[in-house]
């Protein structure tokens, strides 16, 4: 049975049409971010034919859908997931080349610019119009001598994809994602002078057996958090994606020994966590929103992208998540100001509010409410299923929350830097209340992502 189409959100990613999954590359060229992704155009099946869809904007979210950039096709199965880095001659997309029969053990392989896309149109110029202007790096090509990097032989390996790159010309890192045989997910580290020739550095860490840290480390991304560096890798326990976790920790020669790991994205829906710097130099993320579970038949699009988070080091010595700051710039008129509640009229709104302890935030939709509980254990977010528990640092006292919620997704932030993202198909808030003790104050959004 085909459902019925989804209605898209109205701020939050989709993709044109089909499958979405990790975002990937993200990076700043000609003033403007540019982000890719995961993308299966006529399947709203993940299939190991992706590609990379592309996407374009002056900001953090007012996206714009560029044509396709890396399809398979010149000895790849499938494009899987990568980074992006800028070297003297422009941005350099690093994906895993995949080989059917071959799935697990992908190969690290390289496009760049095709001839004529590295001219640097003027940002607000011709990219508000449909056609893509100069320097929107349209048209990729991929390197002639095909991957850079295989796995190696000699480690014990049961995957190995998702480069990720950084660093300058004469000293070029890169992480590779992987699982080894009975030792878990780890993340491989590996040097190189010119993005071509790569060395093997050793294992940067490990999950290390019967951590329950996961078999497989995905798309890892090694940061630069506020002075020290943090780990962030997508787990896969049991063949199942699982969750974000990241830690904060210190290099010890050329191993990353982490302090306490620490979920991004609570919820059960955020993976693929990706970090990159925006136009003014913040560390942002995005994360693929899972559909949930799987089975439900999806028409026309399946998955979307989380909107962009800021990511600082908190003085409680974890990561902190706190929406991006253009997020403040979908802000429009005001819906209500330090009331306890306020009706949606399109299920869109971004909320500011303040919950005393054993109050709650409740979202009236069309079927069961969401609710946002605080107690004692941490904030319990109920949408259906199994609820999930935010950690409150301080229990007792007044909680402060920020929600944005739109079509199909609820987003939400603690004042204490935690993340919350739950995606409830088929969801259209109607109304929002504080129950127990608390206020808020509402905006409406511009619905920039309503599909046109
Ligand atoms: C994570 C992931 C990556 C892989 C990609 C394939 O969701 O499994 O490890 O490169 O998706 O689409």
């Amino acid at each position: 049975m085909i459902e019925e189409a989804e209605p898209r959100p109205l701020v939050h990613v989709t993709p044109p049409s089909g499958w979405l999954n990790d975002p990937v590359g993200g990076l700043v060229h000609g003033g403007r971010q540019h982000l890719f992704f995961q993308y299966v155009p006529t399947a709203t099946e993940w299939r190991h034919t992706c590609h990379w869809g592309h996407l374009v904007g002056d900001d953090l979210v007012r996206w714009r859908h560029l044509p396709v950039a890396l399809a398979p096709g010149d000895g790849d199965d499938g494009v899987w997931s990568g980074s992006a880095v800028v070297d003297e001659g422009g941005p350099v997309l690093f994906y895993t080349s995949v080989l059917d029969g071959q799935l697990d053990l992908g190969r690290v392989a390289l496009a760049r610019p095709a001839d004529g896309e590295l001219a640097e149109g003027a940002p607000g110029g011709e990219s508000g119009g449909r056609e893509p202007a100069d320097g929107e790096l349209v048209r990729w090509r991929k390197h002639d001598g095909g991957p850079v990097l295989l796995p190696p032989p000699d480690l014990d390996l049961a995957h190995f994809r998702d480069p990720f790159v950084w660093g300058r010309t004469g000293a070029w890192r890169m992480l590779v994602g992987a699982g080894l045989r009975d030792r878990g997910g780890a993340v491989l580290r590996y040097s190189a002078a010119d993005l071509h020739r790569w060395r093997y550095d050793g294992v940067l860490a490990e999950a290390g057996p019967g951590s329950g840290l996961g078999d497989v480390w995905e798309c890892p991304q090694y940061v630069d958090l506020d002075g020290g560096p943090a780990l962030v890798v997508s787990i896969m326990n049991g063949g199942q994606l699982d969750r974000v976790i990241a830690a904060r920790g210190r290099a010890e020669g050329d191993r990353f020994v982490p302090g306490r790991w620490q979920v991004l994205g609570y919820g059960r829906s955020a993976y693929a966590l990706t970090t990159y710097r925006d136009r003014a130099g913040l560390l942002v993320g995005t994360a693929w929103l899972r559909d949930g579970p799987p089975g439900v038949p999806r028409r026309d699009w399946a998955g979307m992208l989380s909107l962009p988070v800021h990511l600082t080091a908190g003085a409680d010595g974890d990561i902190h998540v706190a929406p991006h700051p253009d997020v403040d710039t979908l802000r429009t008129a005001r819906l209500a100001e330090g009331a306890t509640g306020v009706e949606l009229t399109d299920g869109l709104a971004d909320l500011e509010v303040t919950l005393a302890a054993g109050a709650r935030l409740r979202l009236d939709t069309d079927a069961a409410p969401v609710v946002l509980a605080y107690a004692e254990d941490g904030l319990t977010v109920e949408s259906g299923g199994e609820p999930t528990v935010v950690p409150v640092l301080r229990p007792g006292s007044e909680l402060s929350l920020r929600v944005v919620v739109d079509r199909g997704v609820v987003e939400a932030w603690t004042g204490e830097g935690r993340w919350a993202a739950v995606r409830v198909l088929g969801l259209r808030v109607r109304a929002a209340t504080v129950l127990g003790g608390g206020r808020l104050d509402a905006w409406a959004l511009d619905p920039v992502q309503e599909p046109a």
